[in-house]
């Protein structure tokens, strides 16, 4: 068993250069199955949920050539089967888009449940319901999703929840579909836009995305022939910003886009935190204890659910008391029981958790109960006096590239053992 063994404190200190979107890159590579061509698709992180998204693209009839670590060239001009694996698609969420991408390649898909993080019920109600309103007949039996059509039509739809998921895989059904579609209600997330700016790169015609209505003009085919860069991840960044903070530190990121940080920014301003905006570039440092602070998790462009966790590390040495309202997930402080085994005074309850800030922390074996709970913890253990032992790897390893060697270039003191 792999586990990360970190020895704190540490104020982190110098520069560390973003890797490509995770949530983007997720969607984009299913989002080639709508293409008969070849495309190179570059800046994808090198994290396990991409190896798996790669093996599912291969089992569907994908040729993918790796260029480099970050790089693959993949050619979808012949799809040979519409039964996506179900043990590889079960690994995690983002597999669902494979069926909007079917949908419109293919007119069919059968696909396991999608997996990934335990954060409470992950419905895909919506996503059903947009791929019935262009057409498709959807069914759930036995674990399995079947969805068919005979020619995807254009419609109106209207999202009874902002949904990110929903909201691509929407957008990648009707891109190939006969008419317009539009998304009323859509999600706004970075990524979305990353999505659309892929697919319109390769010939598709899609408007609005990164507003919450987003129009879709079907085209007849997708040409590939090009190369995209997935956008820098918006997580990731927020997860260092709030690693600066958290050890007092002072870091530049790299390969940033400063626009998407703008409620992180003025999360760190209000707890005390610096924040110096280059562009392509942030520098963020802190020189005293964070003030306490109120968070509510919201849909983008509000405190993103997937920096809650690393936040609440932040609140738990906070001078004073400090409460975050999670509103998109039930199941999101789990890590509140790893952190108080910590020395963290947290009390969650239901969606609501209270942070007494302490004044330290101190080293103490600890689980990642879900990926970015496992960013947190190891953001905790830089903070911590003494040794962390941080276990459950598995879910840091599907959504952050070389963790530990970023952050060890930034000064921690983190090694990855293997214990029998
Ligand atoms: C995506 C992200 C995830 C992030 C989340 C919210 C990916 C691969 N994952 O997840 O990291 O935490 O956005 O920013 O991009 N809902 C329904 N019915 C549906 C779909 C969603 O009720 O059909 C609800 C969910 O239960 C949740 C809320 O809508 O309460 C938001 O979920 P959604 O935005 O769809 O999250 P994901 O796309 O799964």
């Amino acid at each position: 068993m792999e586990k990360l063994v970190v020895t704190g404190p540490t104020q982190l200190k110098g520069e560390v250069e973003i890797s490509g979107a995770k949530n983007a890159a997720v969607a984009i590579l299913p989002a080639t199955l709508l293409i008969d061509g070849v495309c190179t698709i570059e800046n994808l992180p090198h994290i396990s949920d991409i190896e798996i998204s790669c093996e599912i693209l291969e089992k569907l009839g994908a040729k993918i050539t790796w260029n480099n670590k970050n790089s693959i060239t993949i050619d979808t001009r012949e799809i040979k089967t519409t039964k996506a694996p179900m043990d590889l698609t079960s690994k995690f969420r983002a597999s669902y888009y494979i069926i909007g991408s079917m949908l419109g390649r293919k007119g069919e898909i059968e696909v396991g449940m999608p997996g990934g993080c335990k954060l409470g019920a992950r419905p895909i109600d919506q996503h059903i319901k947009g791929f019935e309103a262009l057409g498709a007949n959807v069914t759930v039996e036995k674990g399995k999703i079947n969805a068919k059509a005979k020619k995807l039509k254009g419609a109106p739809i209207y999202m009874d929840i902002v949904s990110v998921g929903a909201t691509i895989n929407v957008m990648l059904a009707a891109v190939l579909a006969k008419g317009t579609t539009t998304i009323d209600n859509a999600a706004k997330e970075p990524h979305i836009v990353d999505v659309a700016n892929f697919l319109n790169t390769m010939g598709a015609d899609i408007r609005g995305a990164g507003t919450d209505v987003i129009k879709i003009n079907g085209v007849e085919k997708l040409h590939g022939d090009a190369t995209y860069s997935v956008v820098p991840d918006q997580i990731e960044a927020g997860t260092f910003m709030l690693a600066a903070v958290a050890t007092r530190g002072d870091i530049t990121l790299k390969n940033c886009i400063t626009k998407h940080l703008e409620s992180i920014t003025a999360k760190i301003i209000e707890v005390g935190g610096n924040v110096e905006d280059n562009i392509d570039s942030i520098r963020v440092w802190c020189n005293k204890r964070p003030n306490k602070a109120h968070i509510k998790t919201l849909p983008y462009p509000g405190f993103p659910t997937d920096l809650q966790p690393q936040m609440g590390v932040v609140l738990s040495l906070a001078n004073g008391n400090s409460v975050i309202n999670e509103s998109i997930w039930e199941s999101r402080f789990q890590y509140t029981d790893e952190l108080n085994k910590m020395g963290a005074k947290i009390t969650a309850n239901g969606k609501t958790a209270f942070f007494e800030g302490v004044k330290k922390l101190s080293g103490a074996p600890v689980y990642c109960t879900d990926l970015r709970a496992g960013a947190a913890l190891v953001i905790a253990g830089i903070c911590a006096q003494g040794e962390t032992d941080i276990y459950n790897l598995q879910h840091i390893d599907r959504g952050y590239e070389d963790i530990e060697g970023k952050f060890r270039k930034l000064g921690a003191n983190i090694k990855r053992v293997t214990e029998e």
